[in-house]
């Protein structure tokens, strides 16, 4: 995958966003939401805390959390989404879209994930909040996964979208939709099939490797999230897709904390937390594309557009030198803490 393009020795792009956090609470919030701002403006917050955020005044108590819990000199701005469970209140939709709290709403279908239990179990108990959603112009953020436990893991995606995803935009006809941390070429052609309507977001280390690199010399639990990398020739196609500079695709990190203990153990926590190096890794990818010159549209200028956001001013940039990835991020109290994703390849781009 050599590039035949000659590398710069920096690249400058318009300050990144990040479309998809979990920055999570209390003393983990305290060791992760530093991390996210020091690389990206703004990010959008998902809502699955315990109990999951619901109602505006939860969101915006959650969102001065996080802004306390960023070092001052560092400007970022933390977008909130409203975590959708059966009977969602549309009145509650609509006001925290129009007091300027909720910029999303996030669909978990009920034990899909990390925290889910309250998650949705048909898209008929969520109708009333989705046509709010839609006449108050607020996107809807989709974790693309059936649950039913009689469909292979690794095909629970796609299944996603010809069951759900596909009624679900015939129904909604208004309703904007986001593909959640794609992972399949079916997802690609999904979101490139409804362009105008749908936008996905593509994480660094789906990027970065296959299902293989969970097993490879043993089972290893910091490669394994969810949805779960699939095959090679999945993770080509969305290299592809997040290189392409097409304008449906965006930066979404997924970065999902989970503290060692709870990775490391008979039944490991789903969640790459890789908000540390995640610029970076991108860059990487880019590079390794040769493709350094959509960067910018990935990671700075498609998710404002789709969100209808201005871009941030500020420039960041990327020097082409190998990155040192610390093993770990200290917890507060407790002598906890959370691997970094590192990757099996090198990374050799650094701030
Ligand atoms: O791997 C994941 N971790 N996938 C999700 O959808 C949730 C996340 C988490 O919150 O830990
Ligand atoms: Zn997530």
């Amino acid at each position: 995958m050599a590039s035949a393009h000659p590398l710069p020795a920096s690249i400058t792009i318009r300050r990144p966003d990040d479309w998809h956090v979990h920055l999570r609470d209390g003393v983990m919030l305290a060791a992760c939401a530093e991390h996210t701002a020091r690389q990206f403006g703004r990010a959008i917050i998902m809502p699955n805390l315990v109990p999951p955020v619901t109602k505006v005044a939860e969101a915006s108590a959650y969102r001065e959390r996080i802004r306390a819990a960023v070092p001052k000199e560092l400007k970022f701005e933390p977008l909130m989404t409203c975590y959708l469970t059966d009977g969602a209140d549309p009145a509650e939709l609509t006001r925290g879209k129009e007091e300027g709290v909720w910029v999303a709403a996030k669909l978990y279908p009920a034990h899909a994930t990390t925290n889910s239990a309250h998650g949705v179990t048909s898209m008929d108990r969520v109708a009333k909040g989705l046509e709010a959603m839609e006449k108050a112009g607020m996107p809807l953020l989709v974790h693309g996964e059936v649950t039913d436990p009689e469909v292979d893991i690794f095909d629970r995606e796609a299944v996603f979208l010809d069951k759900v995803l596909a009624p679900l935009l015939r129904r909604h006809e208004g309703l904007k939709i986001v593909l959640e941390h794609i992972t399949t070429r079916e997802g690609v052609a999904f979101v490139e099939a409804n362009p105008g309507r749908m936008g996905g977001t593509i994480t660094p280390h789906h990027l970065s490797y296959n299902r293989n690199a969970l097993f490879k010399g043993g089972i290893r639990p910091h490669f394994y999230c969810l949805p779960i990398a699939k095959r090679e020739e999945h993770r080509l196609a969305l290299r592809r897709a997040a290189t392409s500079g097409g304008s449906q695709f965006f930066l979404g990190t997924d970065t999902a904390p989970h503290t060692t203990d709870t990775k490391e153990c008979a039944c490991g926590c789903a969640g790459v937390f890789n908000a540390p190096v995640a610029m970076q890794v991108y860059t990487q990818v880019f590079a390794e594309e040769g493709a350094l010159a959509h960067l910018e549209a990935f990671a700075s200028l498609n998710g404002p557009r789709f969100y209808g956001l201005p871009v941030n001013e500020e420039t960041v940039t990327l020097h082409a030198k190998p990155l040192d990835i610390p093993d770990v991020v200290a917890v507060p109290g407790g002598g906890k803490d959370i691997t970094v994703f590192r990757p099996d390849t090198p990374v050799d781009w650094s701030f």
